[in-house]
């Protein structure tokens, strides 16, 4: 079966995967976590880019035949580059971009949340949807910081995450939100969370299934394969951080079991080790 290739600076991107997987069970995938560089929202999009670029070459290597960009932060960083770039030349690349399309166009009270990293508040992609489909909406960001490193040490429902989420998102509540749009893929492992926090009249929005239905019809699209298809195809884990750790952390967070290989940074470029 064909290789579908997906990356992350961690283990956000698992949100996207287990979305893939339901889509497209019969695809071998393939999943880089960048846990040497984690978290990528703090950096300049610049290095985020450089990253991602090396990575996306790394999964290329592994046979890859399309790439879901399973990061807001890489996204917003590279995807325009990378859907450019000359050595990428047929590759097709599924990004994120925070999902205010479908909080706009369901709010009834006309007020939005966004929670993202500082990266992917940055640069056009963001900006961009907020002018295409925001109008006459008020979209309110808030970047979180420390909890892509909450999320990677597995503390998702810990009372240290539950009062940094309240101390970001309570004030969006006295706002008047009624859709809360989740702009970094580690974000939807604390949905139970948030909806304890937010109550029933606030929309959680994680765009994960909609960026592997967008996958799904552009494997399809490619001849790679159809959802439909049954065969369970393989997964492989990829860290450039402890290869322990990650396997850890994909049982706690109660994801597919697989392999896990060690991917290593050297001059620029990612290898198997
Ligand atoms: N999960 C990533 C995102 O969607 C990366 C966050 C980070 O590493 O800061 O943005």
């Amino acid at each position: 079966m064909t290789t579908l290739g997906l990356f992350d600076s961690g283990l956000g991107g698992l949100s996207v995967l287990r979305a893939v997987r339901a889509a497209l069970p019969a695809a071998d995938l393939v999943y880089l976590g960048d846990s040497a560089h984690v978290p990528y929202g703090p950096r300049p999009l610049a290095e985020v880019c450089r990253f991602a670029r090396a990575i996306a070459r790394f999964l290329q290597d592994q046979g890859a035949r399309l790439i879901v960009v399973a990061c807001n932060a890489a996204s917003a960083a590279a995807l325009s580059a990378l859907r450019q770039a000359p050595e990428f030349a047929g590759l097709p690349f599924v990004g994120m971009e925070p999902a205010v399309k479908p909080a706009a166009e369901t709010t009834r009270s006309g007020v939005v949340g966004v929670l993202a990293t500082p990266a992917a508040f940055q640069g056009e992609l963001y900006a961009s949807v907020v002018e295409r489909f925001a109008q006459g909406v008020i979209v309110l960001p808030q970047v979180c910081p420390g909890l892509v490193q909450q999320i990677e040490a597995g503390a998702v429902d810990t009372p240290a995450t539950e009062r940094m989420l309240r101390g970001w998102v309570e004030p969006m509540l006295a706002q008047g939100i009624d859709a809360l749009v989740l702009g970094c893929t580690h974000y939807p492992f604390v949905i139970p969370l948030l909806n304890r926090i937010c109550g029933p009249g606030v929309r959680v929005i994680d765009p994960a299934p909609a960026v592997a239905r967008q996958a799904a019809r552009m494997w399809a699209a490619h001849g790679f394969g159809t959802p439909t298809d049954a065969a369970p195809g393989r997964l492989t884990y990829y860290t450039t951080g402890s290869v322990a750790a990650f396997a850890q952390n994909v049982a706690r967070l109660g994801l597919e079991r697989a392999e896990v290989r060690s991917g290593v940074w050297r001059a620029g470029r990612v290898t198997a080790a």
